[in-house]
């Protein structure tokens, strides 16, 4: 499997605060069957977070180490997750945003929480992205309040070529508040990939998705299960369109 979507690297967000806690990261994604993943590190510009490829090579690099010392079976590439400021197309055109692997995807956050009067802003904010010749990945689109209040909104972006990362937690935790809408999304199909974005080495966001891969077992067919959990990375990985 490849996760797509955590916070491992040492010291660059509230994800990993240290060398020993990304160590244990990786480690559970070893034991959970995870063999690639993609660094996402918070990135809000303009705001805090300013993680860029210069920012960030240090906990990149301690994490590239620690795979050799430890002989863990596993890849590791950059991205991050770039949320919605009035910087971010800037840092988009100037190239100084990572994207997924330095393909054509972007992985998106929204704001959480937003009225509904800006649903308009935040679809043009995507097309300008689009515009760019760029790629989406929305990040947990079940944690928007806007798609919770106009569900139509989900098809809108889809039709305008956008992809839907869905976080394992939502889906795993019936007393989670992302719950009712992630599971919506995956009974209508706007699911492309299902990532860990986890930022602990224990509680409930860790770096696990053996047992979300097993309980989507019984809804997916085999080929919508390899998408989401390895097809649809391999290609973002790759830059080859989804
Ligand atoms: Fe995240």
């Amino acid at each position: 499997m490849i996760d797509i979507h955590c916070h491992l690297l040492n010291n660059v967000d509230d994800g990993s605060q240290s060398k020993e806690w990304t160590l244990s990261m990786l480690k559970t994604a070893v034991n959970s069957g995870i063999k690639q993943i993609i660094a996402t590190p918070h990135c809000w510009p303009g705001v805090r977070y300013l993680n860029d490829r210069v920012s960030i090579e240090h906990a990149y690099l301690e994490a590239l180490d620690l795979i050799k010392e430890y002989d863990l079976p596993l890849r590791l590439y950059r991205g991050c997750e770039l949320f919605m400021t009035d910087d971010s197309l800037d840092w988009i055109k100037s190239g100084r945003a990572l994207s997924l692997n330095d393909s054509r995807y972007y992985l998106i956050e929204l704001p959480w929480t937003s009225p509904q009067d800006e649903a308009d802003d935040q679809t043009s904010y995507l097309q300008a992205i689009i515009d760019m010749g760029k790629l989406i990945v929305i990040a947990h689109p079940e944690r928007y309040s806007i798609l919770k209040n106009d569900f139509s909104l989900i098809q809108k972006w889809r039709d305008m070529g956008c992809y839907f990362q869905i976080n394992r937690t939502s889906l795993i935790n019936p007393d989670c508040w992302e719950y009712e809408l992630a599971w919506k999304l995956v009974n209508a199909g706007f699911v492309d990939i299902i990532a860990t974005d986890a930022h602990h080495t224990n509680g409930k966001r860790i770096m696990r998705l053996d047992d979300i891969y097993e309980l989507l077992k019984a809804k997916f067919d085999v080929e919508k299960l390899r998408a989401c959990f390895y097809d649809n990375a391999l290609k973002i990985i790759d830059d080859q369109l989804i």
